[in-house]
């Protein structure tokens, strides 16, 4: 879902409140072990992407070194909370989310990972608590913005709480992964692609159902611009796990198709949802369990931007 990417994140899990007007409302609770499982594969690329950002913080002249407080905006589980706490080690992470059962999740990790004397939670629901973060030398917060109605204000007051020196980083958007080849012997093929169109119907209908939807270009450098920010680079990293895939990869992707075939019942034709079928068939060999040609293939981009 999502964390799509993360593109589709949380689709299968919104429901409309009856409020009439589509407002998300995800229950991120549920999604709990999805997200964190997601996370967890993508883990090498978080941490390329920190050792990134160490470097520019020493480019502006704020060495990591001196980076004292980092949020994770929207930590979810606290994967990266906790990343971020061993890769800044001289630093409190403080992991901030609206979902007190993902924050406990994100405690608990940063205890397991033996970060949590400096790691710290702290709820916040966007946009309403922005003013209670407080100031940070680093802001990372990864596949969240897009979950707010106005983008570009939640980027203006993200960007009032970076010091000046430190960076702002902005994880959104990338490429959604490819897993399975174009034919798998059975179905028609490109049925990746098709989900993955649904999905970005399913992101637009999300996003105009939020309170305050705002319109706007997602050209993330210039919207950090507009936040007062000096853009600072944008850095796509790849997650490739090669066929034949582990079997928490393999569970991952059992978990997402899914959802998108709960999701998308609808939308999808008869074929597809035969082919859904037969590759969620846990014991077949076809099936996305046991297949030897399911791989994982994604890329996550990072965009950041300067205080001064
Ligand atoms: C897609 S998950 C991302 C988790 C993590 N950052 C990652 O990249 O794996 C989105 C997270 O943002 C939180 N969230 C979404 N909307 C929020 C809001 N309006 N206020 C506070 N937290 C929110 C959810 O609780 C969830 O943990």
């Amino acid at each position: 879902m999502g964390a799509g990417t993360h593109a589709g994140h949380g689709h299968g899990h919104v429901h409309d409140k009856g409020h009439g007007h589509g407002e998300e409302d995800v229950d991120w609770e549920a999604m709990a072990d999805y997200i964190e499982q997601e996370g967890e594969m993508r883990i090498p690329f978080a941490e390329e992407a920190a050792a990134w950002l160490r470097g520019l913080l020493l480019e502006g002249g704020c060495g990591p070194e001196i980076a004292r407080r980092l949020l994770d905006v929207g930590s979810g589980p606290g994967v990266y909370t906790a990343l971020l706490a061993r890769e800044f080690p001289q630093a409190e992470v403080v992991a901030v989310d609206g979902t007190p059962a993902l924050l406990e999740r994100a405690r608990a990790r940063a205890e397991r990972e033996g970060v949590g004397g400096r790691v710290a939670t702290l709820e916040a629901q966007l946009p309403d608590d922005f003013g209670r973060l407080g100031s940070a030398d680093v802001i990372w917060t990864s596949h969240v913005v897009h979950h707010i109605g106005d983008q570009q204000a939640a980027l203006d007051a993200l960007a009032a709480s970076v010091r000046p020196g430190g960076l702002l980083a902005v994880v959104e958007r990338g490429l959604a992964p490819r897993y399975l080849p174009r034919d798998i012997g059975f179905g028609r093929p490109g049925l990746p692609a098709r989900l993955e169109a649904l999905t970005e119907d399913w992101f637009s209908a999300m996003r105009a159902g939020l309170p305050g939807h705002t319109r706007s270009v997602e050209d993330w450098p210039a919207m950090l611009a507009r936040a007062g920010l000096t853009p600072a680079g944008t850095r796509s990293f790849l997650t490739e796990l090669p066929a034949p895939l582990g079997e928490t990869a393999r569970s991952h992707l059992h978990a997402r198709l899914s959802r998108e075939r709960a999701s998308f019942e609808e939308e999808l034709d008869e074929e597809d949802r035969a082919t859904l079928d037969a590759l969620l068939d846990e014991e077949a060999p076809t099936g996305i369990m046991h297949r030897p040609d399911a791989f994982y293939l994604t890329a996550t981009t990072v965009h950041t931007g300067r205080a001064s």
